[in-house]
């Protein structure tokens, strides 16, 4: 008998962008109306760097929660080759941050403070460290010479690997891992690391962005890699494995500014995550580790409860409708487009 039907604990989102001002205004309600909480991504322009910043970027974004909404925003700091340890400690001490992120220098959008010499932030990290706070890696090298389909497995020779080394206690978090060589990473690293996944990733391959025509909505970054390493990444996820968590990076660019010569990187995926996370699990025959992939897993890294509150997924006859892009006052945002139908409406 097909299941219909699927009680969850609330979801929350391990890796979300949300901007500032218009957009933030415009993305948010796509995200409280189905996750309890967020870890927010700080390459805002100019980034969210100290405690301070962090702080005020908080109430920005419980200013714009909608009225009767229970989300809670986790925030970050990006990363910098003159971030101060103490600062560091000292907003994550006081529950005003739950991790840093380290972009290197030129990786992604809004990278450009980010780190250029690793060298010059291992005090920090050594800190960091022994106080607990977690590192989320944009684990991709800029290095020119390197294809832009390998750029995250020789992040891992390059970088990750020897940071590990270097900083053994460092909990480390691999976000947005695209490879079947960063899913192998995490499966042999014990216990201090762990991956989030996105949802886009499950589902679309580089063909899907490439073949027929070029589909700027499927550009992101890391972009998206052959069908052998999707795969991989969705046997992860549906392993129930409690290192593997859903980050979404739902990160919404003006409509304009990817369908462009020079597309921006970023999936919009916000709106209809949870119907799409459920049609994949539900294909992989795994409905029953949706909770721990979208619910559980997160929070047990983070040293949190999962949230009180459970959300209801019922798969209904006739497609669900949600909106193709978002009305935001300077344009629309393109909503992801899984390819096909979807059956699993959140309620
Ligand atoms: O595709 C991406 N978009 N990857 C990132 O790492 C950053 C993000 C953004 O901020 O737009
Ligand atoms: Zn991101």
């Amino acid at each position: 008998m097909t299941q219909n039907r699927l009680t969850i604990r609330r979801p929350d989102d391990w890796h979300l962008h949300l901007r500032d001002g218009a957009m933030l205004d415009a993305v948010l309600p796509e995200t409280t109306r189905h996750f309890g909480r967020a870890l927010i991504m700080p390459n805002l322009v100019p980034p969210v760097v100290s405690g301070d910043d962090a702080k005020r970027y908080r109430e920005r974004i419980v200013s714009a929660v909608p009225g009767d909404a229970q989300f809670e925003p986790l925030m970050t700091l990006y990363l910098t080759e003159a971030t101060q340890a103490e600062d560091v400690v000292a907003a994550h001490r006081a529950g005003l941050i739950h991790a840093v992120k380290l972009y290197p220098a030129g990786a992604t959008t809004n990278s450009d403070s980010g780190v250029k010499s690793m060298d010059r932030v291992t005090g920090v990290l050594e800190q960091m460290a022994e106080a607990g706070v977690p590192l989320c890696v944009h684990g991709e090298v800029t290095d020119a010479s390197i294809d832009i389909f390998d750029r995250e497995a020789v992040f891992i020779d390059r970088v990750l690997n020897p940071l590990r080394e270097r900083v053994p206690k460092l909990r480390v978090v691999m976000e947005h891992v695209t490879t079947r060589d960063g899913v192998q990473y995490v499966l042999g690293a014990g216990d201090s690391m762990a991956a989030t996944i996105t949802t886009h990733h499950l589902i679309i391959n580089r063909n899907h962005l490439l073949v027929g025509g070029i589909r700027p909505h499927y550009y992101c970054l890391p972009i998206a890699k052959r069908e052998e390493h999707r795969l991989a990444l969705r046997e992860a996820a549906c392993s129930g494995d409690q290192r593997f968590f859903l980050g979404t990076d739902s990160a919404p660019h003006l409509q304009h500014l990817k369908e462009n010569a020079c597309g921006c990187a970023g999936v919009f995926n916000a709106s209809n995550t949870l119907s799409c996370l459920a049609h994949v699990f539900e294909e992989e025959q795994a409905l029953d580790r949706l909770e721990a992939f979208a619910s559980l897993n997160g929070p047990r890294f983070y040293g949190l409860e999962p949230n009180p509150q459970s959300v209801t997924l019922v798969r209904q006859s006739q497609a669900v409708v949600y909106p193709a892009e978002i009305e935001t006052s300077d344009g629309p945002v393109t909503v992801f487009d899984p390819g096909f139908d979807l059956y699993w409406a959140v309620h």
